[in-house]
Parts: structure tokens; C-alpha cells; sequence
């Protein structure tokens, strides 16, 4: 087996099985691979940037003659269609809804589990895989973040301080039907799903929408039902109390909130909107 000229690169080339295809090389996002014109097989570039381990010269290779250093037993072959219609894509997108009416069941935990198993896949920049996620899994303690939430808004009420807030005139209501027993916070979740990160990971908040989106968009297939909770995550950022209700590991922040659990309803049918706005510069 040949090794990469650089000994920290994670890349080996096997030349006794590479047909100098190129592949590896078309297929790198920075030229690290680039074709040796002498010999005719990949090589690792003198020049090139770290590796960001996108694994896209593995996978791409049709003879697996490359081979990502601490990747073994961690890759799987590919069918060869994916058979996904677009029909099936369309309904899941566009039966896709915000639950807010949740069965009193727990999802047990392997469901969640197999949920971040494949959320991991989502993209992320530089494929730095930033994406961390608390589970409060106790319907109690995402009960508890709500009541500090309340305590919160109700000091923020108390304070005169609701223009702070571009949803601030909707506090006194939220209170309000909480006192009632109507909770608008996080409406009866067994669980709540929170994306988080170090403040200095510039790329980690953009990386914990797109895995949350994915989480969202697949939950249905699992019969799970979810609701994003840009309050829970907007009090987060605002309430030390909050902060630590949500018990999160030290130095990190909330990126995103999901509530998370089987629909008590089901839709009949597709709300309205808007076309798509696009502009084509032809
Ligand atoms: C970033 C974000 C934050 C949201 N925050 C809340 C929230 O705090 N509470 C809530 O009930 N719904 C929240 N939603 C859900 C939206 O209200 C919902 O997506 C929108 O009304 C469209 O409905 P649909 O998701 O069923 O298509 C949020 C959605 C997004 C994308």
C-alpha cells in the first residue's frame, strides 16, 4: 500500500488496485488528490490545504482504492438508485407541520437515536460536523423550561422591557393562557431537541439549521411530529435562568430548540403558500 507523502494526511492511495481514473482528483473540494502526469496515480499535492476528511475520494473511487485514515468499518456501500420518487419527496415536504398537539408518550430513546444517526450525514461547512445535541428527554424537565421561560417573560412584563423584543407584544398573552394552563411555550412536548455549540464555531449556528431541518423533515417518517421553538431558543439567549435550565456543557450556547414527540392530530389537508419567489438572471 502506498502512503501519502504527508505523514499526517489521512488519505492512502492503494496503487495496485487505482486505474488511474482521475475520480479522486475531479471529486476533491480543495485539489488536495491531484493526478501524478509520470505515473498515472493519485498522489497527495505538496501544496495542498488540511484535508477537511469530506470522504468524497472514498466514496467516488469505483475500485475503493483510497482509504480515509480512521474510517474503517465506518463506511457503507451504496445501492445503486436510491428509491426515493419525487412524488414521495414532495408529500413529505409538503405534509410536513409544526405539531403542537402532542400524545402523552415518551419516544423511546433507540427512536431519537436512529433519528441523529442519520442527521449526522446533513451537511456541515468545511465539514467541520459541529452539530451537538441535548436531549431533554424528561417531559418534566422540558416542563421546567418552560416555567422558567414564563418567569422570564412575566419579569420582562414586569420591567417594561417588551419592545426589546420583535415578539415581545405576544408575552402577556403567552403568561397569561400559561396561568390558565395552556402552554404556548412548549405545547405539551414530551421532549425537547437542542442544538448546541462554542460561541467561536462561526459555522456552528448555520450547521445546527440545516441538521434541525433534516431532523424536522424526517421526524414524520418515524410517526414522530415536531415544532421549532425559536422562544425557547430567543429566552436561552436572554435568561441566564433559562441558560441553565437547559443544562447545556459548559461554554456552549443553544443554537436551535425542537420539540419533539408524537402528533396527538393529524392534518386533512395542505395549507396555502406563498409561490416561490425566484429570479432568473438569464
Ligand atoms: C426558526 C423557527 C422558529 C419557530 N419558533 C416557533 C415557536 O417558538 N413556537 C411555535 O409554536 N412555532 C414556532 N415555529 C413554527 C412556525 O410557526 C411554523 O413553521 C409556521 O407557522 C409554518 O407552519 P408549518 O411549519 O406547519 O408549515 C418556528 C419555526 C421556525 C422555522
Amino acid at each position: 500500500m502506498k502512503t501519502s507523502p504527508e505523514k499526517d494526511h489521512p488519505i492512502s492511495i492503494r496503487e495496485e488496485i487505482c486505474i488511474s481514473c482521475g475520480v479522486c482528483s475531479t471529486v476533491c473540494m480543495f485539489s488536495v488528490i491531484i493526478m501524478n502526469e509520470e505515473t498515472g496515480f493519485p498522489v497527495i499535492s505538496p501544496h495542498a490545504p488540511p484535508c477537511n476528511r469530506c470522504g468524497h475520494c472514498v466514496a467516488y473511487c469505483p475500485v475503493s482504492a483510497l482509504h480515509m485514515q480512521g474510517d474503517e468499518g465506518n463506511t457503507s456501500s451504496l445501492p445503486d438508485r436510491v428509491m426515493i420518487t419525487q412524488k414521495d419527496i414532495r408529500d413529505l415536504v409538503l405534509s410536513r407541520r409544526s405539531v403542537r398537539q402532542y400524545q402523552k408518550k415518551k419516544v423511546p430513546r433507540e427512536v431519537l437515536e436512529n433519528l441523529f444517526d442519520i442527521v449526522r450525514y446533513a451537511p456541515s461547512a468545511m465539514n467541520l460536523q459541529t452539530v451537538s445535541w441535548q436531549v431533554i428527554y424528561e417531559t418534566e424537565d422540558v416542563r421546567t423550561i418552560g416555567s422558567t421561560i414564563i418567569s422570564w417573560m412575566s419579569r420582562i412584563i414586569d420591567e417594561q422591557r417588551l419592545q426589546e423584543f420583535v415578539i415581545g407584544s405576544s408575552f402577556p398573552y403567552i403568561t397569561h393562557e400559561w396561568k390558565k394552563g395552556r402552554d404556548l411555550i412548549t405545547h405539551g412536548a414530551p421532549h425537547l431537541l437542542i442544538t448546541y455549540a462554542r460561541p467561536e464555531g462561526y459555522t456552528a449556528a448555520t450547521d445546527a439549521v440545516i441538521a434541525t431541518s433534516y431532523l424536522d423533515l424526517i421526524a414524520p417518517v418515524f410517526h414522530l411530529g415536531t415544532c421549532w421553538a425559536g422562544v425557547i431558543r430567543l429566552a436561552a439567549e436572554r435568561s441566564p435562568e433559562v441558560l441553565a435550565a437547559m443544562d447545556l456543557p459548559l461554554d456552549t450556547l443553544p443554537q436551535t430548540a425542537l420539540l419533539i414527540g408524537y402528533p396527538a392530530l393529524r392534518p386533512y389537508t395542505i395549507p396555502y403558500r406563498k409561490p416561490a419567489f425566484v429570479r432568473w438572471k438569464v
